[in-house]
């Protein structure tokens, strides 16, 4: 099949790419090469040099605001996988109007470019993020299953990070998030993304093109920007440590999240590209396993063996969840996925990859603009 595959040069369009090529299809490539993802100098995308002489992928470089470079690559395409996105949560709260002009404006162009031909494309699949859920599910012991707003200022404020029952006030244990967990969305990339979904998912109901919104948990694994202080948990605190600095922890560190390795989550999308169902449906790409903030940073020093400890800055930053796993369910019915890789495994990979490469600690200068912006209290 022939597929293009928009932001096919990042992290986990690489990795999409890399698997769709051994499984004999067709891939075309538009990226534009952001320099905050890519640096200034790159010319040819480095992930995809290898397949370039293969003939096995077109590369067209051209930003997905642009129709026409839209229209060149989508020709005789019959599935298509939109990647490509400003990737910020902390960054898109201070450049909305570029994150929807990237995101929701882009979205838009992409589907206006499908619009004439529209019989042709068998599958459409959206990149949409776990961001969208705000907080993930809670159980409180009294009230059962509840979904706490936000955490207020005032809580925040003294420190008491957990959150606490709607009803009665008593701390809630997260459990696993369903799809149809209502979404509260806490920053311009998050209502970027929920955007996307139910354009990508009303767009394809219209013209009858089955459609998967996937909604990614948090993605590490190599290839990941080391250099982009912006995105990714993990490559953060790598190139913290990789400079002898001890990675800076908000909170108190034992806020959760679900990490899932780049690896799987290709593989998720091919599934979701090579399925045949007819299917309208945004659903979970994750684990279900829970990992701590601090926990990332501990066993990342320890696989590189420094006796560097995190630092906990026990400030927060507007919009931060405390905790939100995602509930495999779904993903595993739709698209017959299942994560498969450890976090262990999954680390021991992201490291071997960064050995050979440059990790320059941008950290402090995105912190400074957080703070500038007052958007770290
Ligand atoms: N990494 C995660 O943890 C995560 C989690 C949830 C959702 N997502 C989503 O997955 C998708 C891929 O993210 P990623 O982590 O691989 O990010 P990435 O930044 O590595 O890749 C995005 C790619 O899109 C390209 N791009 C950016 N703006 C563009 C534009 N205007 N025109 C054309 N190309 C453009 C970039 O050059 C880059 O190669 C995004 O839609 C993102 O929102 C990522
Ligand atoms: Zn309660």
């Amino acid at each position: 099949m022939r597929i293009l595959i928009t932001g096919g040069a990042g992290f986990i369009g690489s990795h999409t790419v890399d698997q769709l090529v051994v499984r004999d299809h067709e891939v075309v490539v538009l990226d534009n090469l952001d320099p905050q993802v890519h640096g200034n100098e790159v010319k040819t995308p480095a992930n995809l040099e290898t397949h370039l002489p293969a003939r096995r992928i077109e590369f067209v470089r051209g930003d997905v605001r642009d129709r026409d470079a839209l229209c060149a690559a989508l020709q005789g395409v019959e599935a298509v996988v939109h990647l490509a996105a400003a990737v910020g949560v902390g960054q898109s709260m201070y450049a909305p109007s570029y994150y929807t002009d990237v995101n929701v404006g882009g979205q838009g162009t992409l589907l206006e470019a499908m619009v004439g031909d529209s019989k042709r494309y068998r599958r459409l699949v959206v990149a949409s993020s776990m961001s969208i859920y705000g907080e993930g599910a809670y159980r409180c012991a009294v009230h059962g299953d509840v979904a706490p707003p936000p955490r207020p200022e005032a809580q925040l404020g003294v420190g008491q990070w957990e959150l606490v029952c709607p009803s009665c006030k008593r701390t809630v244990e997260p459990v696993l998030t369903r799809e149809d967990k209502p979404l509260q969305a806490t920053s311009i990339y998050a209502v970027t993304k929920k955007t996307q979904e139910e354009l990508a998912l009303c767009f394809g109901r219209a013209y009858r093109i089955p459609t998967l919104a996937l909604r990614f948990f948090n993605v590490y694994g190599s290839r990941q920007a080391l250099s982009n202080p912006y995105t990714g948990v993990a490559a953060i605190f790598l190139s913290r440590l990789k400079n002898g600095k001890a990675p800076l922890v908000f909170e108190d560190g034992k806020q959760s999240r679900d990490f899932i390795h780049v690896s799987d989550v290709a593989r998720a999308v091919v599934q979701a590209v090579e399925g045949e169902d007819e299917v309208w449906e945004a659903c979970n790409v994750c684990t279900g396993r829970p990992v701590t903030v601090a926990q990332v940073a501990a066993a990342l020093a320890e696989r590189l063996g420094l006796d560097i400890a995190p630092v906990l800055v026990s400030r927060y930053r507007a919009g931060d969840i405390r905790h939100c796993i995602g509930d495999p369910l779904r993903g595993c019915q739709v698209l017959e996925f299942q994560a498969a890789t450890t976090f262990q495994a999954g680390l021991d990979e992201l490291i071997a990859w960064s050995e050979r490469q440059n990790a320059v600690d941008r950290v402090e200068a995105s912190f400074a603009e957080l703070e500038r912006q007052g958007l770290v209290r």
